[in-house]
């Protein structure tokens, strides 16, 4: 059984990552998870410094997801680098770095200094943030400024740059397509969805940003018809994240398109997930007699939907 799929240049060993600001730095839940049994590990997302972050509270719970608005807390990709790589390294993940900007020199000078590193495997471009006015969504909300950030950063990296879309816009396969042009060899989707919960009792918002980042099942659906807009609008490998809760999920995300998948806030209601992913994929495989994995991906079967509706 064959669980590897390709992302550009890099060969994951299956399709299963721990998406961004979900997993930490990846050497938090070391002690939890073979590290190296994950297709990849996505790191928090890192600007050059370090920042604070928002204020508490950051995170609630909301039915069937939780909103966050963390303003990307981290501690800047010098510190990155000297002090979590070199476990990562010895852990033997894959390491995809979540990288952040302010601007355009800063996503560059960012993925510079990761490209220099040893250990750093792909680059994922953080254009999509909802919960900071400077975290990207300046660039992820504008055809030409993702196509602007993606070329700027190809042009000084050999590491497979992956850049994040924002589902907060009308037409996300557009921004698939600028990525592409930009010469982004794969990109993710999705980002969490602008949201708000407020207490009645109090009147007051839920969390200090006021409007944060929807997450979890509840975007699932959403997040799949979005793969599925940008797999038939691009040619390069799609990421596919929102809601992963247990193998099928994952599976729907890649019968949708998704050559690879993340999990995100699952990992905070069970860190043990992991393993039962990766032994419900197998399952499947087996009850379907499929050899590769890569061989599901985008096999959704619209015809007999589409005759239906065109009275065929
Ligand atoms: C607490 C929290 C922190 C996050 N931090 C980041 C981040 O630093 N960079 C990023 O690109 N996405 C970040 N995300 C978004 C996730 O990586 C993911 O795109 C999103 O949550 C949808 O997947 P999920 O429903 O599996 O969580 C964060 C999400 C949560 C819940």
């Amino acid at each position: 059984m064959d669980l590897s799929v390709r992302i550009g240049s890099l060969t994951l060993k299956n399709p299963l990552l721990a998406a961004s600001g979900c997993f930490g730095y990846g050497v938090e839940y070391a002690d939890v998870v073979d590290l190296s049994s994950l297709g990849g590990v996505v790191s928090k997302g890192l600007f050059l410094a370090e920042r604070e972050g928002h204020p508490a509270p950051r995170i609630v719970e909301t039915p069937a997801g939780m909103l966050n608005a963390i303003g990307l807390q981290g501690i800047g990709v010098r510190r990155f680098v000297d002090e979590k790589l070199p476990e990562l390294r010895a852990r033997k993940a894959t390491v995809v770095v979540n990288v952040c900007g302010t601007t355009l020199d800063e996503y560059v000078e960012v993925s510079r200094i990761l490209s220099d590193a040893d250990g750093v495997d792909a680059i994922e471009l953080n254009i999509s943030c909802p919960n900071i006015k400077e975290g990207g969504i300046q660039f992820g909300c504008s055809l030409a400024g993702t196509f602007d950030v993606v070329s700027a950063v190809r042009n000084v990296t050999r590491l497979p740059v992956i850049p994040k879309l924002t589902p907060n816009v009308t037409d996300v396969a557009s921004f698939a397509r600028a990525a592409e042009d930009g010469g982004a060899d794969a990109v993710s989707l999705v980002n969490t969805f602008l949201a708000m919960v407020i207490d009645v009792e109090t009147r007051r918002p839920k969390i200090s940003n006021i409007v944060g980042g929807l997450s979890g099942p509840a975007i699932r659906p959403i997040a799949v018809r979005m793969v599925y807009e940008c797999r038939q609008t691009v040619k390069i490998p799609i990421i596919g994240m929102g809601g992963i809760a247990d193998a099928r999920d994952a599976l729907e995300f890649m019968i949708a398109g998704a050559t690879a998948v993340q999990v995100g806030t699952a990992n905070f209601v069970d860190p043990f997930i992991w393993s039962k992913l990766l032994a419900g994929m197998r399952e499947y495989m087996e009850r379907h007699n499929i050899a590769r994995i890569a061989d599901l991906v985008g096999t959704i079967d619209t015809g007999h939907t589409v005759a239906e509706r065109s009275g065929v």
